[in-house]
């Protein structure tokens, strides 16, 4: 029996994806595919995406500029809750993949499909945030991952593909696997498998190698509203605008690179290596900019919000309530989170050496060790004497114990 009627697939012009289709109509059965493919500003033509799925068997292609909606409602919000996976991985695959997955949905709703599909293989993370976001999004479609069940070696998968007229990859096909979007890439595979190797410089495509960075610094100053980035050295910009220009000087200085040993969600540990030059630097100014705004109990607090963000959006759950609920949280908490930060960016480093904002919660009255000293410090001695009483009353009773 037919797995579905009409479906709608994710597309990125890649082999396995393009197998997808055929694959679809001839081993399960769907009359139709429509492909889509998304612009997250991957930097990619899409019109000969476009045409390549007609030529697949697709029977109608669409492709969606989504790179607004991509930085203002996925980017923005986990740049507000400094998410960073493993305290490391700023996320830019896995924001991606709600997104991606609202679009199918609300296509398949368009064009009357009752399942969607995409290439993911079983041993990502990217096939679990895909069927939990449509799953949430539209409980009654279906979700087909064909490369998920169809156990066809890459050689296997090009020739299948070539059965069908579609072309196997021109040149020698990298030994990468590559996600990339406005946000970052994402590389795995190949030699990076061997965790002791460190990354060839040939992996990298946003980020500079830092013999080849400026020997001058670069100072940047970027303005937040809200939470929010605004403004890059004083000139306001639209989101797309703010992170395009953000990666290209950022990634000049060979900031943004990230080497890590991952856990993934199916229990595999993962060799990764990322590089997000806007999105470092973002996350690391705000939380700069929380630290002048935010009152101590309100970024202590945060602190662990933050690192249950990070899980969510890893783990696929996105369209989630506790993700609902973890904005209602962070949204009361960026409303003063206004000013300008300033970072210093040479040779594969970025540092704050500047902040301020007209909510600044720092006072240099308070804090001066000059004649300005407006804090009382005989109030320091009844404050300490009471702080102190718990640890004091113990050691009375324990003394003998103490060591
Ligand atoms: N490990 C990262 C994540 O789970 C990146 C996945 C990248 N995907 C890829 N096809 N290379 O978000």
């Amino acid at each position: 029996m037919a797995r579905a009627k009409k479906v709608v697939l994710a597309y990125s012009g890649g082999v396995d994806t393009s197998v997808c289709i055929p694959y679809l109509k001839h081993e399960w059965g769907v009359e139709e595919v429509i492909t889509l493919a998304a612009d997250l500003g991957q930097g990619e033509e899409l019109e000969p995406i476009q045409k390549k799925a007609l030529a697949s068997g697709a029977s109608i292609s669409l492709v969606e500029n989504v790179q607004l909606e991509f930085v203002r409602d996925y980017a923005f919000p986990a740049i507000q809750a400094n998410a960073l996976y493993e305290n490391r991985y700023p996320l830019s695959t896995a924001l991606a993949r709600p997104l991606i997955a609202k679009i199918l949905v609300a296509a398949a709703h368009k064009y009357g499909a009752d399942a969607v599909a995409h290439g993911c293989t079983g041993k990502g993370n990217d096939q679990v945030r895909f069927d939990v976001s449509i799953a949430a999004l539209d409980p009654k479609l279906k979700v087909l991952a064909p490369a998920r069940e169809w156990g066809m070696s890459r050689e296997e998968t090009i020739a299948y593909g070539e059965k069908f007229g579609i072309p196997a990859p021109v040149k020698k096909s990298s030994p990468y696997s590559i996600d990339r979007n406005l946000l970052g890439r994402s590389i795995e595979a190949g030699i990076l498998e061997d965790a002791w190797q460190e990354p060839p410089e040939e992996v990298f495509a946003m980020t500079k190698a830092i013999g080849d960075t400026p020997d001058q610094p670069q100072y940047v100053e970027i303005g937040f509203d809200g939470g929010i980035p605004v403004s890059v050295d004083g000139e306001n910009l639209d989101p797309v605008a703010l992170i395009q220009k953000l990666n290209t000087i950022v990634g000049n200085h060979g900031v943004g690179r990230i080497d890590m040993i991952e856990n993934r969600l199916v229990g595999i540990k993962s060799r990764e290596i990322y590089e997000a030059p806007a999105l470092m630097v973002l996350i690391q100014a705000h939380r700069d900019l929380e630290s002048l705004t935010l009152p101590k109990e309100v970024t202590h607090y945060k602190q662990g919000i933050e690192t249950t963000y990070a899980q969510l959006v890893y783990n696929g759950l996105w369209y989630s309530p506790l993700r609902q609920a973890l904005d209602g949280f962070i949204k009361v908490t960026q409303e003063k989170v206004t000013g300008t930060v300033r970072v210093k960016l040479h040779k594969g480093t970025a540092q704050i050496v500047g902040r301020k904002s007209p909510y600044s919660l720092y006072s240099e009255d308070l804090a001066t060790y000059t004649s300005a000293d407006q804090f009382d410090h005989k109030a320091a001695e009844g404050f300490i004497y009471i702080w102190g009483l718990p640890t004091r009353v113990w050691s009375q009773i324990h003394s003998s114990t103490q060591n």
